[in-house]
């Protein structure tokens, strides 16, 4: 067994790893730096403590890898919802030389982690799953640590911590981050959240939802007026892009149950979501549910139509980049004469990427917030 005192590997993630981190964002405008407060708060946390090489740590939510690639000279598990961010902290790993596991929320963790560093998700529908799943894998002298900035902390975190894990301390706040420090109460474990399920109206399907998915209490209300004006034609592959709970591809399938379906999220817990909603509402409609990155990897010109209500915010941050990026990848995947239908916000002119992209666009429908434009792709660069 080898004890590290963790000063020197401390100092060194905060003066040295970090400043060479990357968002890998894909937004071009993006000058944001990969790490933030609350990172380097519970990095410094770990400046008096000693670790064990041989233990695993578990690393929950990283954004970009500033927590993973710190420590992946230790036996590292990073664990995210975020295809995105796995596929940040995965090149800032490679980038570094370094190497750590990352595994999705729903795969098996290690047990008895030494040390568990979190980063304290907004979504109080997430904190949950994370504390719930941990507390059976907690050894008696695990340290976790969590931490968040403080405008990101929902109000009943410090309270859902001490419930779920055992008694814990508030330290003091520092560059508007906030951390807790706590140790498993050695008690049974509360259940893991149940998904969240209500019947879609109209139709006799339920939907399901895993923590953390979009809209998961009710419709959404772009996705409702899409819902009232969804394609008609021949299709044989459709694409719904930024799936959520896939209610845009179920319904559709409802209506054209031969044709093919990829739903794809970059969010783990959303395509397990749709997963389970496509299987047990239509299960004979064929469909794969990916999470992915827009569409990255997806043949080109192989499919009939896209469904797209795209997001506007990657974590914390306002952006119409993601969007983008979805339109471009729709364009990619498009056989000529395939067709991108999306909802959006009015004023967020998509109108406008789709006009620079596929050279034009229609609006099928639109109501006080919402427009559903429909596009045809007629070149094929
Ligand atoms: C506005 S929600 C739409 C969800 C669902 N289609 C609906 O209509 O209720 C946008 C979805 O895009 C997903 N998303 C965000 N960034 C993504 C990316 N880079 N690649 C794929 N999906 C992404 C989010 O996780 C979210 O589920």
């Amino acid at each position: 067994m080898q004890l590290y005192v963790l000063w020197n590997l401390a100092v060194l993630a905060l003066t040295h790893t970090l400043p060479q981190l990357q968002r890998f964002s894909g937004n071009p405008k993006d000058d944001l730096q990969a790490f933030d407060s609350a990172d380097e708060y519970l990095l410094q946390s770990l400046l008096p403590q000693g670790l064990d090489s041989s233990r695993p740590i578990l690393i929950l939510g990283d954004n970009f890898g500033a927590l993973t690639c710190a420590l992946a000279e230790f036996k590292v598990t990073s664990v995210s919802d975020s295809v995105v961010s796995h596929n940040a902290i995965a090149a800032n790993l490679n980038a570094l030389g370094r190497q750590a596991a990352l595994v999705d929320p729903l795969a098996p963790w290690p047990a008895e982690p030494q040390l568990v560093l979190a980063r304290i998700p907004k979504q109080l529908s997430l904190l949950e799953l994370w504390l719930a799943t941990l507390k059976p894998l907690l050894a008696k002298d695990t340290l976790v640590l969590l931490a968040g900035r403080d405008r990101d902390i929902p109000a009943s975190a410090e309270a859902m911590i001490s419930r779920h894990i055992g008694p814990t301390e508030k330290l003091l706040g520092w560059k508007k981050a906030r951390a807790f420090v706590c140790q498993s109460d050695g008690k049974a474990p509360l259940p893991l959240p149940p998904p969240i399920s209500w019947p879609l109206e109209g139709t006799g399907f339920t939907l399901s939802h895993f923590a953390n998915v979009f809209s998961r209490q009710s419709l959404d209300i772009g996705a409702r007026l899409m819902l009232a004006n969804l394609p008609q034609g021949r299709f044989d592959k459709v694409i719904d892009l930024g799936c959520g709970n896939g209610v845009l591809g179920l319904m559709m399938a409802s209506q054209y149950p031969d044709a093919h379906y990829s739903l794809v999220d970059e969010s783990y817990l959303a395509v397990a979501s749709a997963r389970h909603n496509l299987s047990q509402n239509l299960p004979e409609v064929k469909a794969d549910c990916v999470a992915n990155d827009c569409l990255r990897g997806f043949t080109a010109s192989s499919v009939d139509l896209v469904l797209c209500n795209p997001p506007f915010h990657q974590q914390q941050v306002i952006t119409d980049h993601i969007a983008w990026q979805m339109f471009k990848d729709a364009f990619r995947v498009l056989r000529p004469g395939g067709e991108l239908w999306i909802v959006g916000n009015r004023h967020l002119g998509y109108h406008l990427k789709l006009k620079r992209l596929f050279g034009g666009c229609k609006v099928v429908a639109s109501d006080r917030k919402f427009v559903i434009l429909r596009t045809i792709k007629r070149r094929t660069s």
